[in-house]
């Protein structure tokens, strides 16, 4: 079956959970509805702040995490350093307890994700993140008070950009790098994944900076 158009079944901030533009998304999800009996398997939304002047974008749901529970970067080891931070910085309040009914609330800030749905191996193919790439045009869009933009990783940083309607190499990769792109200040960070945080690649320090960074800019524009 060839691929749809994401604009031919619905252009807003959200995909439908059963969205069915992506063939191998689209079996994936039904393979994992065998496999985690009960999980969400879906299209995760977007969580937090519709008045948001932070948003973070991630890369695509963990089969585990995301994908199960229904909120974006819960469940897996990714979301313990994010919801940490986001904490930390005034971005969030609550405990973080991996479910999508634990007490967090975000302050200011919208999480969303590149591709909408789990991906096989962490990997979704480039068709995949332009065909849902709408999606997050339209999530941006909805913003109203957007300033600062937090990306997770390179897969976003280029989504991010061409969803703004940029070209992929308009703004520098690497942790820590910083550009503008159209109204929004956008912020590179690695990836909180447990393989970068592991390493040593991306410290919770590190990590830390790029919110805070995000919090000066934010306070700065009033
Ligand atoms: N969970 C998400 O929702 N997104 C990621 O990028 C990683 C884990």
């Amino acid at each position: 079956m060839p691929a749809l158009e994401a604009d031919a079944v619905l252009v807003g901030p959200e995909a439908p959970p059963d969205c069915p533009v992506c063939p191998r998304l689209v079996a994936y999800r039904e393979a994992n509805k065998i496999s985690i009996p009960g999980g969400f398997n879906g299209a995760v939304p977007s969580f937090g702040d519709p008045d948001a002047r932070l948003a973070v974008v991630g890369l695509a749901p963990g089969r585990m995490g995301a994908n199960r529970t229904g909120r974006p970067f819960t469940g897996d080891g990714a979301g313990v350093i994010l919801y940490e931070t986001l904490i930390k910085t005034g971005f969030a309040r609550g405990s973080y307890e991996a479910r999508p009914d634990d007490s967090v609330e975000l302050i200011d800030c919208m999480i969303t994700n590149a591709v909408r749905c789990a991906p096989p191996g962490n990997k979704p193919e480039t068709i995949e993140e332009a065909t849902c790439r709408p999606f997050l045009t339209a999530r941006l869009a909805a913003l109203p008070r957007l300033k600062v933009i937090v990306t997770l990783g390179d897969v976003s940083r280029r989504n991010v950009l061409r969803a703004l309607g940029l070209k992929a190499s308009a703004g520098l990769a690497g942790h820590g790098t910083e550009f503008q792109a159209g109204p929004y200040t956008v912020l590179n960070s690695y990836h909180c994944s447990r393989l970068n945080t592991n390493t040593g690649r991306l410290t919770p320090e590190m990590f830390e900076a790029v919110f805070k960074r995000a919090r000066a800019l934010i306070e700065a524009a009033g």
